[in-house]
Parts: structure tokens; sequence; C-alpha cells
């Protein structure tokens, strides 16, 4: 590390004025390209600005806080050290998208020191990378801090698009996407994704959100976001004691769409893995009784119609071993589902069965043929229910072999209830405030000394702690296969191709493909061809993937089913070939540890011709192409959803393949070496 004197003299300007700025400091990243300014203005205002190859893509935007405790941390700052690093690291992911990720950074950070109350002092540390920027505020040992709200601003510096969600709205991250000019953005979550008029990609996202609060993006005016901080249950929205820092604020930069998916500025930016050896930790593939209950032909409460019976648990048992499934899902199975469990959650026992669900027999009996229990914890956002058992509900899953849990946490955003305090026995908050980002470690944490991986539905956002704590194998947090059964309306087929460049940055979605009867609740038809059903294992990664339609609908279609049970949920190595947001995507993987490879395709409402170069295939080999297509006729409007043609064809590296997308439909192909 060096440090150095501030790159220019900072004045104390009797007249104070914005307009008095000067550039105190820059860095750039290793490849030279992206640059970082930072000033301070007349007042002692800090702020940051961002280019690329000498374009302004981020105009000058402030930094700072506003206290609880004490008077806002923005204004009269002086600059007391400049410090710069670099780093070029690789280290490995025990599962993901790709086995390698290359970590090389330039570092700037800058110590500002309030001269105005109490000699307060905050670090700003900029890491910048070829690919984008990251930059957190560290906070030395000085009591209790409590922040009321984070004054980071966003300026965007030219006119473009932006694919968004709401923040702050009841439904937490469950929402089609909207398309608008930067300047139509209102309050939205954070991946945001924009596309500038001269082409260049940005999207936006924090990285380790530990023990701070969510952030969502305001717009204030023109194209000026500024970050706001979720609600905590109290006045302060964030309050930490001792030393801290904030979570990483990131910036994904690229020339294309593409480049935004293939970066792991937000992965490096994370601490690595703290659990040590992580081997139990398995990625799998699951089927479960699950859909049934969202086609409402069976019922998670007890009663006539109950899903989780021992009996039904049996029958997927086998199905899943005959299949080559790991994991069996089973929701429903344990006491609370009847009555109000949407509205409240407080009835909820994660360790008693109902009695016609016989956990240890059920349990056994799939060890026994290999498959397992893939566990089930909905706490209707009832956190101040669940955490008092979460220790004996991880042991039980244990003691019985189950290895893996998927919980829920379906409230309104606003109506998650926290565990009471001294003097506030009721307390309500957000799904993404502090007090849930530190009940998700907290999960994760407990899971973990059980050796139990956990998947979080209605989760907080995902911000790459996959890194640190491995068994943090995916999650919801986003419109899932879920609304195709019931949703107003459902996922139209846009939203697929719009998740792949915005909610999937952040990391793996817990999505549930794989719906080959293209039916919902009702018989209502989902907006997808069938081949499209198979691009999304390829397209819309996890390492646990489901095959969510019940086991009689893939007996109707076993040459498509035969796709979803080879196809892997672990990959060496990932490249997005072409894509446009919310347009379409196309996907190259390489099976973790084999040869084969993996192509999927998805479109939005319009049909789409690819030319597809085969130039990611291992040089000198040729591989027998396994093709899933679209059939001449298919379309998500029409009768002819199911329409699909399989071929084979022999190819190599070099080639192309020219594959037509259906409106709504998509494509999947596997790549083997030939033998
Ligand atoms: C919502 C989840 O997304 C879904 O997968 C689950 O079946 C229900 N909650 C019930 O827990
Ligand atoms: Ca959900």
């Amino acid at each position: 590390m060096r440090t150095l004197a501030p790159l220019a003299p900072i004045i104390a300007i009797a007249l104070a004025s914005p307009a008095l700025a000067e550039e105190v400091a820059t860095a750039s990243s290793p490849d030279g390209h992206i640059t970082v300014s930072i000033d301070r203005d007349g007042e002692g205002h800090f702020s940051y600005a961002i280019a690329k190859d000498g374009v302004r893509l981020v105009d000058y935007s402030r930094l700072g806080f506003l206290m609880d405790n004490a008077p806002p941390l923005s204004r009269f700052l002086e600059l007391e050290e400049v410090s710069t690093d670099n780093a070029d690291t690789s280290w490995e992911q025990p599962w993901g998208e790709n086995r390698m990720v290359r970590d090389r950074h330039n570092e700037l950070s800058l110590k500002l020191h309030d001269t105005d109350y109490q000699d307060r002092r905050v670090t700003v540390r900029f890491r910048l990378f070829d690919d984008g920027v990251g930059f957190r505020y560290e906070f030395p040992d000085a009591g209790t801090t409590a922040i009321a709200e984070e004054l980071t601003e966003f300026n965007i510096a030219e006119p473009g698009t932006a694919w968004w969600i709401p923040g702050g709205d009841w439904n937490r991250y469950e929402y089609l996407y909207s398309e608008t000019p930067i300047e139509g953005v209102g309050t939205a979550h954070t991946p945001i994704t924009f596309k500038l008029e001269d082409g260049t990609h940005l999207a936006f996202h924090e990285a380790a959100l530990v023990d701070y609060a969510g952030m969502w993006l305001r717009r204030m005016d023109g194209r000026r976001f500024r970050a706001e901080l979720s609600p905590g249950s109290g006045q302060a929205k964030v309050v930490r004691e001792g030393a801290f820092t904030t979570p990483w604020r990131t910036i994904r930069i690229s020339d294309d769409a593409a480049g935004l998916y293939d970066n792991n500025i937000d992965l490096n930016l994370n601490e690595p893995n703290k659990l040590g050896d992580v081997s139990w930790v398995k990625p799998y593939k699951y089927v479960g009784i699950w859909w049934a209950m969202h086609l409402n032909d069976w019922t998670w409460n007890s009663g006539p119609n109950h899903g989780a019976t021992t009996s039904h648990a049996k029958d997927y048992i086998d199905f899943a071993a005959a299949n080559g499934f790991r994991g069996v899902l089973i929701e429903g199975w344990n006491k609370g589902w009847d009555g109000n469990w949407f509205g409240n959650g407080s009835d909820f026992s994660f360790t008693q069965a109902y009695p016609d669900f016989d956990i240890e027999e059920v349990t056994r009996y799939g060890l026994k043929k290999g498959v397992h229990l893939v566990g089930h914890h909905e706490t209707g956002g009832n956190i101040a229910n669940y955490e008092p058992h979460l220790e004996d509900a991880m042991a039980l899953y244990e003691r019985l072999g189950v290895d893996s849990v998927k919980t829920g946490y379906v409230a309104d955003a606003g109506g998650v209830k926290l565990l009471p305090t001294a003097g506030n026995p009721v307390r309500y908050g957000w799904h993404d405030g502090q007090e849930m980002a530190r009940h998700h470690l907290k999960v994760v944490e407990t899971a973990a000394k059980h050796h139990i991986a956990v998947n979080p539905h209605e989760p907080i956002k995902d911000t790459g702690l996959r890194r640190t704590y491995p068994n943090w194998v995916s999650r919801e947090g986003a419109r899932g296969m879920e609304y195709q059964a019931w949703g107003v309306p459902g996922n139209i087929p846009s939203h697929v191709p719009s998740l792949i460049f915005t909610r999937m940055l952040s990391g793996p979605m817990d999505y549930t493909p794989g719906v080959l009867s293209l039916k919902g609740r009702d018989g209502r038809d989902l907006p997808s061809t069938i081949a499209r059903q198979l691009a999304l294992y390829v397209t819309l990664y996890s390492p646990i993937q489901m095959a969510a339609d019940l086991p009689e609908n893939y007996a109707k279609y076993p040459r498509e089913f035969a796709f979803i049970k080879q196809v892997p949920t672990d990959w060496e190595e990932t490249h997005t070939l072409m894509g446009e947001v919310a347009d379409y995507a196309v996907m190259a993987r390489k099976e973790r540890g084999g040869t084969d490879w993996y192509l999927g395709g998805v479109t939005d409402e319009e049909a789409r011709d690819v030319a597809v170069p085969l130039d990611f295939l291992d040089a000198g080999k040729t591989y027998t192409a396994t093709i899933y297509r679209d059939g001449a006729d298919a379309d998500y409007r029409t009768d002819k959803r199911h329409s699909i043609a399989i071929e084979t064809k022999t190819v190599k590296r070099g080639d192309t393949l020219d594959l037509r997308m259906a409106p709504g439909g998509g494509f999947a192909v596997r790549l083997a070496p030939a033998k």
C-alpha cells in the first residue's frame, strides 16, 4: 500500500461555494480505460465521477450520510490521507457459473476528516476493475453510529433506457420489469440496468450486504439517483456499534448486455469463504410436492387433499430415484398451515409434522434410495416465531440426513414480524432492512453448523454472500414459475431476458423451471413454448434446479424430460454469447468436471433468428449436438406451444449453429464430444 499526500492542497474558503470544486484524487482500472475522479467543493462535500475512455458515465455524485445521533456526515470534510493499492489474484468457487474467478483491481482510498464535529473520520475505498467500480465507506470505532439515511448519489451522465422494478413496494422483488427512459424511474431495487445512448451498459447494485439496510435507488431529478436505505423499525435505518464498513456500492460497465452478465465484481468484493471445507454443499436437481399446490390440486394445509402425506412422499421419492434426481422438496409437512399462515406465520412449527406425514419414515425411505428430502420452513415472514426454533429445526434435519432447506418469508414488504425488544413486544419491519440482513445470515450460519444448505424464497436480495457462505446456494427474489400458475398477469415472455440482465446479475435464482405441460391453475396456458422450458435450465443459473412439473406430465414428454435429467447444475465456465436486455439472451456453459457444453437461448414476444458461433468448444474435438428447438409453427400465443424439433448434428469449434426462436420460445443444446 502506498500513502500519498492529497493531490492538491485543500484550502479553507471563507465564502464557501459548491462551485469552487476541485479534483483531489483520481485512479484508473488496471487496463486504464475506466477512471474515477474525486472532487471536493468549497463547502467540504466530496463527490466521485466515473468515465470510460474519457467519456463521463457517472457525473459528479455526492457521498455522505444523515445521522440519527449526530449532524450529517457530508459537509466540512477535509482529505486527510490518500492511499492506493492493487491486486491480481484468482480464486476457486466451490460451485458456480465459473470454477475460477480473477480479481484484478486497483484501489484508491480517501480518509476524510470532519473538522466541524468531534473529529469524526470516515474512509471511502474505491476498487476499480476493468469492468466496473465498487466503493464503500469504512467507519472507525466511534461508539454507536446511527444512520438515518445514506446520501450516496449516482448521477448518470447520458440519457438512455432503464430496466427496473419498484423498491419499497408491497410485493418485495416480485414485479415485472419496467422499461423506461432513465428519467422515468421512480424508486427502484438493485440490480438496476441502464443502456446509455452511446450503447454503454451500466448496472448498479451492492455487494456484501451484512448488518446494514438494503439500498434502493431513488431518482431525485433528471438522471440523478440517491441511495435510500430500507427503513428500520426504529428511527435510524442502520445502527452499528464500533468500527464497521458499509456494503460496496457497485457499478458494472460494459459495451454490451452480455458483458454485464459475464462480470464478477460483486463476488470479488465479498470476503472469501468463511466456512472452510464445504464439500457437504452439493449442487443438485430436485422434484417436489409443490406445483400440485400451486395448481390447487393439493393443499399445504391438512385435510382430504393434503399434499405432504407419507404416501405421496414415497411416490415422489420413487420418481426421483428412477430419474436420477437427488432431492425431493416437500412443502406443507409441518404443523401451522391451517388458518391464516399467509397473514402472520405465528402457528408454524418447524419440528412437528402433521400426523399423516411420518418424517422419520420418509427420510429413511429416501436415503435408502439415494434421495434426500429438501426441507421446508415457511415462516410467513414471522421471524419472531422462527428464530427461537432455528437451532432445533436445523438439528432435526441434520439428524434425519436432510442437507438442504428452502425457507420462505411470504409477507407484504414492511409486514415482516421482527424479534421483540425490551419494552417493544410487537415490531414489524421491511424484508430488506438491517434486521432482516442479520436474520438471513443467522439462518445461513446456523444451517452451516449443521451442514445444511439454504435457499430462501421472499429473501433479501443477493449481494454475492455465497462466496463467504457457500451454503447460501440459491434464493428466489423475483417472479418465478409460481406466477405462471396463478399470477395476474403471469410472467410475460420478456420477463426471462429481463431477469438475465437485471436480477440474475446478483446471483443464482430458484426459478423452478421445467413445466412441460405448459399449464397453470384452472388449465391456463403458460406463455412459453416447450423448448423454452428446457432453455431455462441453461439461461437462469442456480446450483439447485427444480423439475417443477407433476410426474405424470413428465411421463407425457419423455424426449424433453431426457434433457432435464441430463442438464448439469454446476459449471466450469460460462459465456454470455449474445443478448439485449429484455429481448433475448444466448449462453454457453461447460459442465463442471466434465467435457460437455450446453447452450441455451430465450427470446421475448418476438421470433428471432440467431447464428451462434461455436467458438467456445474445445479445439480439435468433434461434438454431437443434440438440439431442442422450437418447431417451425411454434408460438406461445397458439396451440402450437408444444411444437418442437429435436435433432442431432456433428459440429466443431468454428462452426455456426443457426437457430430460430419462436415468439415466447427458446432452445437448448447439449454438445458432447463424439465417441
Ligand atoms: C412462496 C414460494 O415462492 C413458493 O415456492 C412456496 O411454495 C410458497 N411461498 C409457500 O411456502
Ligand atoms: Ca415467492
